[in-house]
């Protein structure tokens, strides 16, 4: 099965940057399909405007309704097949944060439509008539959404059947398992005086279970005991 993933920014070109790695396996492999929109090809008037001066004043500009909505309707199925066939997100600092069972979420997904809004942000009639859900990558402001719609594509990538090598790998991961993940030792045995755990070299794969459990709840209780209150709580 093929993600079908729309992206309307008026910087396809950064999107390149997609095709290394995971995600760009993923692309390889047609576990994606990426459509990339670019809102100026919908602008009204010859200079390809996009953006205008914000109503009230203050500084900045605010990416116009008309261009963006006529994108939005023309990738997202709304104009062409009649009705939306995924969610349309706006990739934004006042979203919720993004977990890793919003990926999850994202990733089961036939289709998916990201905006990434550049200058001040989007006109808000955009968000009241297109947009589904607004996300954020983190309490911090980027310049454009384009980055921040590669880290939520790249991060669904992975999880898409067949990209990752080890189908695994992806089950014992910080967060899937609602805890972060258990220190990782290749070789030499010792670097600068610092040897591999003695259990991970016995063979033992009860044992090896048993201590990678213990060590990924004790960094889960140092660094981020709010997932094991969630945990426990079976919020998340
Ligand atoms: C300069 S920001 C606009 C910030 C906006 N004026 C505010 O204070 O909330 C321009 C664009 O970058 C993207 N962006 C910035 N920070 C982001 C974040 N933390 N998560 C997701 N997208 C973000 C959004 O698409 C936003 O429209």
């Amino acid at each position: 099965m093929t993600l079908r993933i729309n992206v309307i920014s008026i910087f396809p070109e950064m999107f390149d940057a997609l095709g290394f790695g995971m995600s760009g396996r993923a692309l390889e492999k047609k576990a994606i399909d990426l459509c990339l929109t670019n809102p100026r090809d919908f602008a009204k008037n010859r200079y390809r405007t996009i953006d205008d001066r914000p109503y009230g004043g203050g500084p900045g500009m605010v990416m116009m309704a008309e261009p963006l909505s006529a994108a939005i309707d023309a990738v997202s199925g709304i104009k062409t097949r009649g009705q939306s066939a995924g969610p349309v997100v706006y990739l934004s600092p006042k979203g919720r944060r993004m977990t890793q069972t919003d990926v999850e979420l994202f990733a089961a997904l036939p289709e998916l439509t990201l905006i990434a809004g550049r200058y001040e942000g989007i006109d808000e009639r955009v968000i009241q008539t297109r947009v589904d859900d607004e996300v954020s990558i983190g309490d911090y402001v980027l310049a454009g959404g384009e980055f921040a719609a590669m880290v939520l594509i790249e991060a669904v990538a992975r999880l898409l059947p067949g990209v990752l090598g080890n189908d695994e790998s992806a089950v014992q991961e910080s967060f899937t398992s609602g805890i972060l993940d258990y220190p990782h030792y290749t070789r030499p045995e010792c670097f600068e005086n610092l040897r591999v755990p003695e259990v991970l070299l016995s063979g033992d794969h009860k044992k090896i279970a048993a201590w990678r459990k213990q060590q990924a709840l004790k960094v889960t209780k140092e660094r981020r005991p709010d997932l094991l209150e969630k945990r426990s709580q079976g919020t998340d």
